[in-house]
């Protein structure tokens, strides 16, 4: 300030600065327009995740084998998350888009990777490598760090209340239709157990995989429930032709 500014010009702001209500207030107006410019968009628009082709909520089975893979902690070594860097594009496959876990709840996003990314898992490997793995993960890699889950095989899958599983996850948002969750006990079985018709859960989930994901004929095991969940990762989408789709929506704006 130099002895020329007019005194009264600066008053306001001076008066201002010793009011600390007064600045308290018109601080909060300040920051609740900076609020509003940011938040006031989402009520006008439906979605913040662009749709893309494929993308279905996942069968009772694989939302099952999902819950298994959180309840033991899976996520605390391996992320679902490809970002768009070359050297994970080129190890993991096309980074991850965000349509892909609009139907995961929680999600499980991360960088933290003491095992390799499973966001594109999904038809790389047999079931049967993946109950061998699971089972004794030395006996494939045999530096491996990950823990031995070959309990999961002798464990009985738990199904008894998976519609209402799927009634919570439509609370949340995930689309799932009254049909859907009336038939999803059944539809456990039609997808895991050999001796029970898969009837129309293709229908219901477009490219569901029927069949004993644990070799296991004779039970519905946990196992199956995981196996069936990592072989469906990252293969619900086209993802090259999805991401076309994005890049050509950018360029012409709409
Ligand atoms: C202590 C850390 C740790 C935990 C917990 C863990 N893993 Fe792993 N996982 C690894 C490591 C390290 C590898 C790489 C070596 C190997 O293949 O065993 C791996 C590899 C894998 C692979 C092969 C991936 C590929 O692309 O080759 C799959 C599938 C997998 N884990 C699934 C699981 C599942 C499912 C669980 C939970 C039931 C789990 N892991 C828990 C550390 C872990």
């Amino acid at each position: 300030m130099t002895d020329n500014t007019p005194k009264d010009l600066l008053s306001g702001h001076a008066r201002l600065e010793r009011n600390v209500t007064l600045l308290g207030a018109v601080a909060l107006v300040v920051v609740a327009i900076g609020g509003i410019v940011e938040i006031a968009p989402l009520f006008w628009i439906d979605n913040t995740i662009e749709k893309v082709e494929g993308m279905r909520p996942y069968t009772p089975l694989e939302q099952a084998g999902r819950d298994i893979y959180v309840r033991e902690g899976c996520y605390t070594c391996h992320s679902q998350m490809i970002r768009p860097f070359r050297d994970e594009v080129e190890r993991y496959g096309h980074y991850s888009l965000a349509a892909e876990s609009m139907y995961d709840h929680p999600f499980q996003w991360g960088s933290k990777r003491t095992g390799p990314d499973l966001a594109r898992v999904g038809g790389r490997y047999s079931d049967a490598w993946h109950v061998q793995h699971l089972a004794n993960p030395q006996s494939v890699v045999p530096e491996s760090v990950m823990p031995q889950y070959g309990f999961l095989s002798e464990t009985p899958l738990e199904f008894e209340y998976v519609g209402d599983h799927l009634t919570a996850l439509s609370r949340v948002g995930v689309p799932y239709t009254d049909e859907q969750i009336e038939q999803a006990r059944q539809d456990v079985l039609g997808q895991a157990d050999p001796g029970t018709p898969a009837g129309d859960l293709a229908t219901r989930y477009p490219g569901a995989q029927a069949r004993d994901f644990d070799g296991n004929p004779d039970l519905i095991s946990e196992m199956d429930a995981l196996v069936a969940y990592l072989q469906v990762l990252g293969t619900m989408v086209d993802v090259d032709a999805a991401a076309a789709q994005e890049d050509l929506a950018r360029e012409t704006g709409r």
